[in-house]
């Protein structure tokens, strides 16, 4: 098949280049030229584990993906996927704004195409905004009514960062949102090289269902972490370590192993963003959402426990205080919402003197705060900091020893659970 896909942000991109690996010629559109010349290049624009690789082989062996600054390159495909930022406005709801304006230059040019044209919304979108929102902006953009001289589709990614490129190639299951037959087989030739070879579940459902499938997995699982960092909390009062506790309850099959590792919060493009959008959403259906409106506020509590457990032990002002992991998750560059930052904040209204580094985050990190220092390492981080804070369990983290010794005072409070205490360190965790 031939497919377009509009926007090389991390779903975009991720998806263009596994498209091409499954076989099909894949076509992807950015406004942004340098992210385009990149991609071209053989280079993925973001850091992604694994989607270096294949950008370099289809783009530059097989030949089955390029990217372009031009929307004509629609009008040679057979399918569209929408993959448009959808941030969040103020009050915490979506702004479709970027998508409006997508869609309306889609439109445009498909008002061009004779053929029949699928367009497959793969943001996520509040539900309803493919039916009640895009489909419209792209009808009177093209002049063409949706259902009969073009298809619209609703498919949600479950993508993580860092693993993206897997859980594309080797997913949980594929959700097909179409209002109309031949939307959904054009879903289905598309993902039916994937479905084969995985045997992965195909969930057909409508497009405000396949939307809300969406948010209800990210809020579920959002809520799951704040409902084991609650019980974390407890557990630490109790002097009982939540991490026992979470591997006997992940035992018992309705519970499930996954995402009970308690701590610092979570973070990144997803689960905040997500969360706020679909609890405006509820709002505004006069709904009041108040589990996922409690996941948020524990989520916001975990910063300041960590602090308040450093303030256990260390006056932090004026003295240095090392900070390891920026990143809202290991396996990432992304500080998007990451729990590092109102660690961060929290030490500065303390007088402390920031020192941090991330393996691969620092960079994005210091656009977003400049004013603290940044090292090369983390043996540089600790050397002379009379404390250090723990926001993102990387691997290398968890073999740190003697390099504490270079610090003032061995003082670690560990949000995430990856330092091994050592002899002569005051070491104290957030849930255990
Ligand atoms: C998430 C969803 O998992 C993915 O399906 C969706 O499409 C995009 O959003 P991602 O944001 O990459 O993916 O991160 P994920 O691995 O899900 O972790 C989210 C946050 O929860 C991270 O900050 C992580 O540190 C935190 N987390 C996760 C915990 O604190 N404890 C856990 O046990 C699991």
């Amino acid at each position: 098949m031939s497919i377009s896909v509009i926007g090389s942000g991390y779903v975009g991109t991720t998806i263009a280049a596994c498209f091409a690996d499954i076989g099909h010629e894949v076509v992807n559109i950015d406004v942004d030229e340098s992210i385009v010349d990149t991609i071209n290049s053989g280079e993925a624009p973001i850091h992604e584990d694994a989607l270096s690789e294949l950008v370099r082989e289809h783009t530059q062996e097989t030949k089955r993906l390029e990217a372009t600054t031009d929307y004509d390159s629609v009008l040679d495909t057979d399918v569209t996927f929408l993959c448009l930022p959808t941030p969040q406005n103020e009050d915490g709801s979506i702004d479709l704004s970027i998508m409006k304006t997508g869609a309306e230059q889609l439109g445009e040019t498909l008002a061009e195409k004779q053929d029949w044209h699928t367009v497959i919304v793969k943001s996520t979108v509040i539900p309803r905004s493919t039916e009640d929102v895009i489909t419209p902006v792209i009808e009177d953009a093209a002049g063409k009514t949706a259902g009969e001289e073009f298809g619209v589709g609703m498919n949600p990614e479950f993508l993580r960062e860092g693993t993206a490129v897997h859980d594309f190639l080797d997913p949980d299951k594929v959700v097909l949102g179409a209002d109309d037959e031949r939307a959904l087989t054009d879903m289905h030739d598309v993902f039916d090289p994937l479905v084969e070879r995985t045997d992965a579940p195909v969930v057909e459902t409508d497009t405000k269902t396949a939307e809300m499938i969406k948010y209800a997995n990210n809020g579920f699982l959002a809520a799951k972490v704040s409902l084991i960092n609650d019980i974390g909390n407890i557990c630490k009062e109790f002097g009982i370590d939540a991490y026992e506790v979470a591997d006997a309850m992940g035992l018992d099959d309705r519970i499930g192993e996954q995402f009970l590792r308690s701590g610092l919060g979570w973070g990144g493009s997803c689960f905040p963003k997500d969360t706020n959008a679909i609890i405006a959403a509820a709002r505004n259906q006069n709904y009041d959402p108040a589990m996922l409106e409690a996941a948020v506020e524990v989520n916001d509590r975990q910063p300041e426990r960590l602090l308040s457990l450093l303030d256990d032990h260390i006056e932090v002002s004026g003295k240095r205080v090392a900070v390891l992991g920026l990143a809202f998750k290991p396996g990432t560059d992304d500080v998007r919402n990451s729990r590092a930052i109102p660690v961060i904040e929290g030490l500065q209204e303390r007088g402390a003197t920031v020192a941090a580094y991330d393996p691969v985050a620092t960079e994005n990190m210091r656009e977003q705060l400049p004013d603290i220092e940044y090292e090369d390492s983390a043996e540089a981080t600790l050397t002379d900091a009379s404390a250090c804070l723990v926001c993102t369990d990387w691997d290398e983290f968890e073999v740190l020893d003697e390099e504490f010794d270079a610090m003032t005072q061995q003082i670690v409070v560990d949000g995430r659970r990856c330092i091994a205490p050592r002899e002569g360190m005051t070491y104290e965790g957030l849930t255990w």
